[in-house]
């Protein structure tokens, strides 16, 4: 049976919006990855960006994505580079169910709005070359699910019955990529 599953997927996707609800509906516990690397270091990811710079916060991301894989019955958002990290890639392939929430770049962009808080969406050139760039990366997850319209809970429903739908096809034969 899956007992972790993330969420990856652009900035704007609702990944730490949706954690919870799919999390309380499983009776799971939620981690947000940017939120526990601003606890282990004490500073905002903002922050991080700029006193430590990227590579540290890659390299605390990563720590973070072996972190998780000690915990069961866990909903994880990543932030939206982790799975653009070959290494912290690799370990939340191996050890969870991955689902990319899939959002329209002009939806992202509307969210993000002036890119408070995150560094690397400062500005809308950035925004949209590191979408494109991304959704290779993203589209490495066990599952894809379009998440550009509906409210929150409907969405986390979508999400919640793709994660049934897996569940129940591991009961089956072969290899249904469902993850761990
Ligand atoms: C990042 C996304 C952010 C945060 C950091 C870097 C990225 O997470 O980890 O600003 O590289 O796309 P959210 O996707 O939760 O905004």
């Amino acid at each position: 049976m899956t007992r972790r599953i993330v969420l990856v997927g652009f900035m704007g996707a609702g990944k730490s919006t949706l954690g919870p609800l799919l999390a309380k509906k499983l009776g799971w516990d939620f981690v947000d990855m940017d939120q526990r690397v601003e606890e282990r270091l004490g500073m905002s990811v903002a922050e991080a960006f700029e006193r430590l710079g990227e590579p540290a916060f890659r390299r605390e991301e990563e720590a973070v994505a072996r972190e998780l894989l000690e915990r069961t019955e866990t909903v994880v958002a990543a932030g939206g580079g982790a799975f653009a990290q070959e290494p912290t890639r690799q370990l939340l392939q191996q050890g969870a169910l991955s689902l990319w929430l899939r959002v329209p770049l002009e939806v992202a962009e509307a969210r993000i709005g002036s890119g408070d808080g995150r560094p690397l969406a400062a500005n809308r050139a950035r925004i949209r070359g590191l979408f494109a760039l991304r959704e290779r990366s993203y589209a490495g997850a066990d599952r894809t699910i379009e998440v550009g319209d509906g409210s929150p809970d409907e969405v986390a429903q979508r999400v919640f019955e793709v994660v049934l739908a897996c569940r129940s096809a591991r009961t089956g034969e072969g290899d249904t990529g469902c993850g761990t």
